[in-house]
C-alpha cells in the first residue's frame, strides 16, 4: 500500500520556521508570503504571455502562437514589476522598494507601511530578453531591515546596504516548472508550485551545492574583451584533467535564475567578469549579485567579484554593478587563482616595463 506523504506547502514551512524563533513578530512572514503570492500571480501571467500577445497582435481568438516579439515583451517586465510593488504595498510589511526597473527607490507613504521594518530591493523580470524564445527566466529578492526610523519615509540609504545585512533573499524560476528558492541565513529551501493546488510545495530542502561541479557558465562570446586571467581560467576549464573533472561543460542560458539554479543543484561555477565595454561586468550588485551571492554561500559555495567576498561590498549607488564569480567553492577560487597571478604578473611587467610570456596556474 503506498502512502500519500504530506506535503509541505510555502506557508506551512515559513510559520513553522518562525515558531524556531520565540521572539518573531510575523512581519518577516507575512512578507515572504506576499513575496510566494505576487510569484504565483507572475507564473501565471508568464505562462499565458504568449497566447495574450498573439491575440493582441492579430487579433485573432483561434489559433494561438505561442510566441512574442518585440515591443509586445516588454509588457511582462513592466507587469511583473507593478505587481510585485503592488502587492509588497498592499502587505504592509514592507517600507519600500528598489527595483531593478526602476530609476529610484520608491517609498510607500501609508501609516502602516512607514512603520514597516523591512526594505525589498528586487529584479522582478531577470533574463527578460529570453521570453520571446520560450527560455527559462526570473524573479529575484533580497530583504532588508531599514536603517531610517520607523515612522519617516524610508531613504536610498536604507538600500544601500551591504549583502552581509540581507534578511533574507530568494529567486522565484520560472522554468519548466515554476520554483521558489529562498534562504532566511540558515540554509536554502527550494519549493515547486504545484499548479493542481496553486501552492509551492517544498520540493529541496536543505539545498547543497558541491564543491566542485562539471560545468562553467560565462558568456564566452566576449572572450577576447575578458581580463587576460579570465582568458587563461576558460583555457584551463577546457583542459583534459581526470582529478578536477575537466573539462568542464559549458552552461550558459543568458538567464541568471536559471544558470544559477542549475549550478546550484548540480555543482558549477557561473561568472559574469568585466569586459573591455564593461569594466565592472553587466549584472547589479544589489539586484541580482547580493541576493544570489546570500544563497549561494548558505548552500555552501563562494561568491566573489573575483578579489573579495559580493556580501561585503559597501554599495554606492542603486544601480551598481559589480563583475560576479559564484557557485561550487573550489572553481571560484581557481578563478580567482588565475585573476591575482595574472594581475601580479601584469603588474610586475609593467614595473619593468616588459612584455608577458605564457604562464600557468598550477591545477
Ligand atoms: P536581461 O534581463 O536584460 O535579459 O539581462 C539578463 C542578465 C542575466 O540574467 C544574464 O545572466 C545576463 O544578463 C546575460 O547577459 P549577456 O547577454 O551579456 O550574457
Amino acid at each position: 500500500m503506498h502512502w500519500k506523504q504530506h506535503v509541505v506547502t510555502l506557508e506551512e514551512f515559513i510559520i513553522q520556521r518562525q515558531l524556531d524563533f520565540p521572539f518573531a513578530s510575523g512581519e518577516l512572514s507575512n512578507l515572504l508570503r506576499d513575496i510566494g503570492y505576487a510569484a504565483k500571480v507572475v507564473h501565471r501571467e508568464v505562462n499565458k504571455a504568449g497566447l495574450v500577445d498573439a491575440f493582441m497582435l492579430t487579433g485573432v481568438r483561434t489559433a494561438p502562437v505561442m510566441f512574442l516579439q518585440g515591443e509586445d515583451v516588454k509588457k511582462l517586465d513592466v507587469y511583473a514589476n507593478e505587481h510585485f510593488i503592488a502587492s509588497l504595498r498592499a502587505g504592509r510589511e514592507c517600507a519600500g522598494v528598489g527595483s531593478e526597473e526602476n530609476d529610484d527607490i520608491i517609498a510607500f507613504d501609508d501609516a502602516n507601511s512607514r512603520n514597516a521594518q523591512y526594505v525589498v530591493l528586487m529584479d522582478p523580470l531577470d533574463g527578460s530578453s529570453n521570453i520571446d524564445v520560450n527560455v527559462s527566466i526570473g524573479t529575484i529578492f533580497s530583504i532588508y531591515r531599514r536603517q531610517s526610523n520607523k515612522g519617516d519615509l524610508v531613504r536610498q540609504e536604507d538600500f544601500l546596504q551591504k549583502g552581509t545585512e540581507q534578511v533574507a533573499a530568494g529567486y522565484v524560476i520560472y522554468g519548466s516548472s515554476t520554483m521558489l528558492v529562498y534562504t532566511t541565513g540558515k540554509g536554502v529551501n527550494g519549493f515547486t508550485l504545484d499548479p493542481s493546488i496553486g501552492e509551492f510545495c517544498l520540493s529541496n530542502p536543505n539545498i547543497k551545492t558541491p564543491d566542485l561541479g562539471k560545468v562553467y557558465s560565462v558568456n564566452q562570446g566576449y572572450y577576447s574583451k575578458f581580463p587576460e586571467g579570465i582568458r587563461r581560467f576558460i583555457d584551463y576549464c577546457v583542459e583534459d584533467d581526470k582529478d578536477t573533472k575537466r573539462p568542464w561543460s559549458m552552461r550558459y542560458i543568458g538567464s541568471m535564475v536559471a544558470d544559477i539554479h542549475r549550478n546550484l543543484i548540480k555543482g558549477g561555477l557561473f561568472m559574469y567578469p568585466p569586459t573591455t565595454d564593461a569594466p565592472s561586468g553587466k549584472l547589479r550588485l544589489l539586484y541580482e549579485c547580493n541576493p544570489i551571492a546570500f544563497i549561494v554561500e548558505q548552500a555552501g559555495g563562494k561568491a566573489t567579484d573575483g578579489h573579495q567576498r559580493i556580501l561585503e561590498l559597501q554599495p554606492t549607488e542603486l544601480h551598481q554593478r559589480s563583475p560576479v564569480y559564484l557557485g561550487s567553492s573550489q572553481q571560484v577560487e581557481k578563478a580567482e587563482a588565475f585573476l591575482a597571478d595574472f594581475e601580479t604578473r601584469a603588474a610586475k611587467e609593467a614595473a619593468n616595463g616588459k612584455a608577458g610570456g605564457p604562464v600557468s596556474v598550477k591545477a
